[in-house]
């Protein structure tokens, strides 16, 4: 019986401490993410990150997504964003200010990325989506914490 309540309360610690670790953002075709405050603990060192478009929109019409940089980089990045192309999902190739970035979805996907967080502890950060023109509304910051 005391196995039995150990190993339950190692699976329960274990899904807790995971969910923490696990952010689930959605995105929608009136151009809107779900959430503008992300917060995850450094402990995680390996963040997973889902990106949900829950609208109808194609990619190239209304596609959405999350791109992670230093607060001070966001708009170096941005304006990069275009030049780079859908065919790029939007994102500079191989720029060292983009910490973390899914695909560009559109309606009915989901993107899943995982970075890490161990450094990025008490930094400025943001996060926004590098569709042309989305980024003023599409935005908010990551804490970790
Ligand atoms: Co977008």
């Amino acid at each position: 019986m005391k196995k039995i309540f150990g190993v339950l309360f190692c699976l329960m610690a274990g899904q807790a401490a995971a969910n923490d670790c696990n952010v689930t953002i959605e995105a929608t075709d009136s151009m809107k993410y779900n959430m503008a405050e992300i917060n995850v603990p450094a402990s995680c060192g390996d963040v997973t990150l889902t990106l949900k478009h829950v609208g109808s929109l194609p990619r190239n019409v209304m596609g959405h997504n999350w791109v992670l940089t230093k607060a001070a980089d966001a708009t170096a990045v941005q304006n990069a964003s275009m030049a780079a192309g859908l065919a790029n999902e939007y994102v500079p190739a191989g720029s060292p200010k983009v910490l973390a970035a899914t695909k560009v979805i559109g309606g009915g996907q989901v993107d899943t990325i995982t970075f890490n967080v161990a450094d990025l502890k008490g930094q400025d950060l943001s996060f926004f989506c590098s569709f042309p023109g989305h980024w003023a509304i599409m935005k908010g910051k990551l804490t970790v914490s």
